[in-house]
Formats: structure tokens, C-alpha cells, sequence
């Protein structure tokens, strides 16, 4: 993990208040694991809290980053003004992203929302995969990284309002799939009330496939310090714990954790 100076390349509107960033560093950060995020500071005294966002993609030794941005509130109005040539402070890799074992060769991942875009990153660290991803958005209009998805996996779109693909959410989407897969791993990455479903889905569906899901709780430092993230895990043995999302995770595995 490094404190380094970003200088943004580009930074494209692709969808309906969804915006890419990509970024060079001058030091590479050196290898940075699928499904780790970075948190990025914005440059403003009224902006203090870092911001936490999924890394997309990036190059082998961490020279070249991209990340993609939905507007929430003020941080991310404030990043779709900036431009190529700005520079912003981050500090990065953080977390503990997804881990595929050699066994794990038929891989669904399912994102929602925001969720969709550290998704692109795990066959860039496993490329010798057979991938299946299921996307959910709200409408056709805010559609993005279909492309860069469909290079690397045979990919299915759902849409809440039916304007693209499939009438209904990511979650519904795959498993109304799942027997024609049997995907020997779910990595999953969206709002918590999709990630809620999906743990409801496959016990419902008694689908007993691995499954891992990251968790997009509010942050404050990103390094495990101030317990801003803390999530709960299943009770063992009637006992209960907690985890830092920043640290722990935020990849857990489904099992693991309360949703
Ligand atoms: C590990 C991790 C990875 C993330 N990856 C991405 C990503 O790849 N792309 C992306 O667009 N966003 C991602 N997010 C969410 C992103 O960090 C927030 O949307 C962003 O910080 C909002 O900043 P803001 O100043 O614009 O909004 P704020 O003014 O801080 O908040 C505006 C609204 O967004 C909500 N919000 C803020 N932070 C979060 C959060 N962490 N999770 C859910 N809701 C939040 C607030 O409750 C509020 O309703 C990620 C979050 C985490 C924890
Ligand atoms: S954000 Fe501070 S401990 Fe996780």
C-alpha cells in the first residue's frame, strides 16, 4: 500500500452520470490484486474524507489505472470536472480482493450498479478462465463496460425496467442461468440488498457453489483504523464478530458474512 501522486489521462462521461477515470502514476504501485480499490483524495478543504473506488483495470506494475465513477454527492460532482493533466492523491492497492484457486475454472461474476466495475479486473489477474458475467443496471441509459466485458466472457444483461436485456435484477439473471452454467465459483460485487438476495437465492435454490461478494460500506480511512466499516460475520459457534470492509475485505466469502 503507497501514498502516490495520480495524473488523470482521461476522464470520459460512458453512461447516464457514469463517468471513467483513467490515470499514469509516475512509481508503479507494482502488483495489485482483482477486486482491491484505492481511496482517492479530492483537493478540497470540504472534501476531506478520501473517497474509496473498485480498481477496473490496470497494467503489470501498476503504472496505468482506471477506475469508473457514478455520481452519488459532492466528491464525484466534483471528479467529473476534473481533466487530463490533474493530479490527485491516492493511496493504493487496498483490501483484500478476489482469490481463485486453480480448481475454479467456470467463473460467474455478478455486479450491480457500481458493483460492475471491479469485476473487470479478475481476469486480469486470471486470464485462463471461462467466465460468465451477469450485469444488472437501472435502465438501457445507464448501460456501460458492456464491451469490455463481452471481450473475456460470455456476458447477460438485466435491466430493472426491461429497456435492455433481461426485465429485472443481476441476481435473477443468473440464477434463472445457473443450471445451464454450474459455474464452479460466484464472485459478486453490488449494493447490499443484491448481495442480501443472492445469499437467499442460492440457499433457497440449494446451490452450495463457492461464492465471494464484495461489500461497498461507507469509509472513512480505508486502512482498518477508524472502524468506520465494520461488518458483521456469522455467528461461530453462537459468537459473534466483526470484520473491517477496508482491511478484512472487501471480499468475503458469502458464507462468512451477515448480509
Ligand atoms: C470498496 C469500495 C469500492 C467502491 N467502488 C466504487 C466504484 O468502483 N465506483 C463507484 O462509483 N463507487 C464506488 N464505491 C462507492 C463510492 O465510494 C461512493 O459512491 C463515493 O465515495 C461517494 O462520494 P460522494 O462524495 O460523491 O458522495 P457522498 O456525498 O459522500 O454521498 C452521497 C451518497 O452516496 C452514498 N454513499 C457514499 N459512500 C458510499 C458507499 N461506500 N457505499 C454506498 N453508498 C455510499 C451516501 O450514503 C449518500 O447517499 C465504492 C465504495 C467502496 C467502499
Ligand atoms: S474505513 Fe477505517 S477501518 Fe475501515
Amino acid at each position: 500500500m503507497r501514498e502516490l501522486e495520480l495524473t488523470i489521462t482521461q476522464n470520459i462521461k460512458i453512461a447516464e452520470n457514469i463517468y471513467r477515470m483513467d490515470f499514469s502514476l509516475t512509481e508503479g504501485v507494482g502488483a495489485i490484486q482483482c477486486g482491491q480499490f484505492l481511496n482517492l483524495s479530492l483537493n478540497r478543504p470540504d472534501l476531506l474524507l478520501k473517497r474509496p473506488f473498485g480498481i477496473c483495470s490496470y497494467d503489470k506494475d501498476g503504472r496505468s489505472i482506471t477506475i469508473c465513477y457514478q455520481l452519488a454527492g459532492k466528491g464525484t460532482q466534483e471528479m467529473s470536472t476534473m481533466q487530463a493533466g490533474d493530479k490527485l492523491m491516492a493511496t493504493l492497492p487496498l483490501g483484500n480482493g478476489f482469490k481463485l484457486c486453480d480448481s475454479y475454472k467456470k467463473v460467474a461474476l455478478i455486479g450491480g450498479g457500481v458493483g460492475i466495475f471491479p469485476l473487470l479486473s479478475v481476469p486480469l489477474n486470471y486470464p485462463d478462465k471461462e467466465y460468465y458475467s451477469f450485469l444488472g443496471y437501472r435502465s438501457k441509459s445507464f448501460v456501460c463496460m458492456k464491451k469490455e466485458f463481452e471481450a473475456f466472457c460470455c456476458s447477460r444483461i438485466a435491466t430493472d425496467d426491461g429497456s435492455l436485456g433481461q426485465k429485472g435484477n443481476a441476481v435473477e439473471l443468473f440464477l434463472s442461468n445457473y443450471d445451464s452454467i454450474k459455474p464452479d465459483v460466484i464472485l459478486a460485487c453490488g449494493p447490499t440488498v443484491m448481495l442480501k438476495a443472492l445469499k437467499k437465492g442460492l440457499k433457497e435454490n440449494n446451490i452450495n457453489t463457492p461464492a465471494f461478494v464484495s461489500l461497498e460500506e461507507r469509509m472513512g480511512c480505508g486502512v482498518g483504523a477508524c472502524l468506520v466499516c465494520v461488518c458483521q460475520l456469522e455467528k461461530r459457534e453462537g459468537v459473534a464478530a466483526n470484520a473491517r470492509v477496508c482491511k478484512d475485505g472487501p471480499v468475503f466469502n458469502i458464507l462468512e458474512v451477515e448480509l
